[in-house]
Order: C-alpha cells, then sequence, then structure tokens
C-alpha cells in the first residue's frame, strides 16, 4: 500500500562541508577540479561558498573563525581509501563520489596527477557478495565490476572520489547490523 507523501527525491541540492582557508579551496576547487564558484558570502564569524558540481547540485563549503583542526579518522576518513582503514566518527562525512562517465575515468585521473594531485590507482568494485578471501575490489575490469572509481584527497583532507557505473547493480541488500555490529538474524558481517 502506498501512501500520499509530499517528500520528492530530487537528488542533491548541496552538500556542506568545512575547510580551513577558504582562498586554497576555492583554488583548488575552480582551478583543479574545474568547478564554478557561483556564490560566496560572509556570515558572521564566518563564509560560505558554493561550486557547482554539475548535475544541478552544488558543493559548499563553510570557513569558521572558531572551527577546531580536521582530525582524521573522527572527521574525515583515516586515509585514503587504498592505504588504510577509511573508517571515521559516527556523523562524519567520509567521502564525497562525483559521477564520471565510465569512458571518462582514466583520462580525469590522468589530468588530476597532470595538476599535481595525488590519485589513487583506477580502483574497480565487484558487485558480489562479501566473503572470505574474495576481494571486493580488483586491478583489472572483471565479470562482475559494478564501479570504476578513483580518490584522492582535497586541500583539507576531505576523500574525493570520481565514479564511473559499468552496469547496475544486483539489487542484492545485506541486512543492515545494529550497533553491536549484529544483523536480525544474529548473524555478524559476512566475511568475518
Ligand atoms: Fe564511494
Amino acid at each position: 500500500m502506498s501512501e500520499a507523501t509530499n517528500i520528492e527525491l530530487n537528488g542533491v541540492h548541496h552538500l556542506a562541508l568545512v575547510c580551513r582557508d577558504m582562498e586554497v579551496t576555492v583554488d583548488f576547487y575552480t582551478n583543479i577540479l574545474g568547478m564554478p564558484l557561483i556564490k560566496g558570502f560572509d556570515i558572521p564569524g564566518g563564509q560560505h561558498f558554493f561550486f557547482d558540481m554539475g548535475g544541478n547540485n552544488l558543493l559548499a563549503f563553510f570557513w569558521f573563525n572558531d572551527a577546531p583542526d580536521a582530525a582524521p579518522g573522527v572527521s574525515s576518513a583515516a586515509h585514503l581509501l587504498g592505504t588504510g582503514r577509511i573508517s571515521s566518527g559516527h556523523g562524519s562525512m567520509n567521502h564525497v563520489a562525483f559521477d564520471a562517465p565510465m569512458d571518462k575515468i582514466e583520462a580525469i585521473r590522468e589530468e588530476l596527477i597532470g595538476k599535481g594531485v595525488d590519485v589513487s590507482d583506477v580502483i574497480n568494485h565487484a558487485d558480489i557478495s562479501t566473503q572470505p578471501g574474495i576481494l571486493r575490489t580488483t586491478k583489472e575490469v572483471e565479470e562482475e565490476t559494478w564501479l570504476r572509481s578513483i580518490y584522492f584527497l582535497d586541500p583539507d583532507g576531505i576523500m574525493l572520489e570520481y565514479c564511473a557505473n559499468v552496469k547496475g547493480g544486483t539489487g542484492d541488500v545485506s541486512l543492515p547490523v545494529n550497533a553491536d555490529g549484529v544483523k536480525a538474524d544474529g548473524k555478524g558481517l559476512d566475511g568475518d
């Protein structure tokens, strides 16, 4: 039974992040990533700037004059994907993935490297159930490859990703775990 709702799902209007130096952030997102800066204004104790990330979506940044320092592993991912655990604190923003055309992912990587950004290898994500000894990521595109991604950090250590769909996923959904990591069927994580 479907109920009437006024809640429409229209994608992201803006995602708001926090930077240490707005000048550096503006330089990175406009000159390295090519996002037009479409709005920027002062607020009491800070600034609020908006970049156009395409697809009618905005990436916003705050600068606060009382912001604490970055805390990798708490406020943001502990490591760049592929170099260590990417865990971060409850309620944190772990990473942002920008949609990339499938045939451009390698070229985007080369261009970013040419602009001095430290970018991961292209990581191919397999659409498989997690099992001990079976990797969800592969170096080459395989039959099971679902997404292709590259990862890098912005000037504040915010993990960014360009992600290209290779094919539609299977739609498999694991049971969610509770705060103790236990599922409704009493089991823990697959693969553990
Ligand atoms: Fe991702």
